[in-house]
């Protein structure tokens, strides 16, 4: 079974991935983080975010223990390796180099112990309409910018990564803008995807929403 959950960031794609993933015993796959180890290596290597090629080379040498080590490093997931993934990922070459990578996953879907699942969860962007168009159900999670930044901001808090309200609400304008108007699978619900706007839900009401929808499918 194949399920994709896309939607902006800080919208609870991961909350309600990894929250389906362990409820069905399915393998999770956040699509974000082969875009943060592209964009963090290109930051680390001293490359320009903006070279296509050079993204395009380090994209196509990224493995998954490799992805795993970078995932340690304190800037993969601040807003210097969301800034660095939302430009990597808006290089044509990078997306297609990427593909492959994440659509095998689902040929042979593993747990982080090595052992085999019966299906994966896939939380990205564009999970529902180029990586697994052929998914059993598809979820589109969004939220308001300003609900979103606020969420992102009080992770970074409690992350001890410092930084200021204002600053995480500019940065998440300009990554929605670019992650939605880029070229190359912008950011949209699928056709047939179940949308669902978490402003003013609880992570409680969010699941009691797509609950049913997982049990409709099994
Ligand atoms: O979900 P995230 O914040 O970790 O994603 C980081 C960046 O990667 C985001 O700005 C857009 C990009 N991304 C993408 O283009 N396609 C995906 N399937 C997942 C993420």
């Amino acid at each position: 079974m194949i399920i994709t959950i896309d939607g902006p960031a800080a919208a609870g794609k991961g909350t309600v991935s990894a929250y389906l993933a362990d409820k069905y015993k399915l393998a999770y796959f956040d699509t974000g983080m082969v875009y943060r180890a592209v964009g963090l290596q290109m930051v680390l290597t001293e490359n320009d975010v903006n070279d296509e090629d050079k993204a395009e080379q380090i994209a196509k040498e990224l493995t998954f223990p490799k992805m795993i080590e970078l995932s340690k490093h304190k800037d993969f997931r601040s807003d210097i390796g969301g800034q660095a993934a939302s430009i990597v990922s808006a290089h044509p070459k990078v997306r297609a180099a990427l593909l492959k990578m994440q659509q095998n996953f689902a040929l042979n879907p593993t747990f982080a112990d090595g052992t085999p699942a019966r299906g994966v969860v896939y939380d990205g962007r564009d999970t529902g309409t180029v990586v697994c168009p052929n998914a059993e159900l598809k979820i589109f999670i969004t939220a308001s910018t300003e609900v979103r930044a606020q969420r992102r901001y009080k992770e970074f808090v409690e992350k001890g990564i410092a930084t200021s309200y204002d600053k995480v609400l500019q940065d998440m304008i300009a990554r929605d803008k670019r992650d939605s108007s880029r070229a190359t699978a912008p950011l949209k619900p699928a056709e047939d995807a179940v949308i669902i706007d978490t402003s003013d839900l609880s992570i409680d009401e969010v699941l009691q929403k797509i609950v049913p929808l997982v049990e409709a499918k099994l």
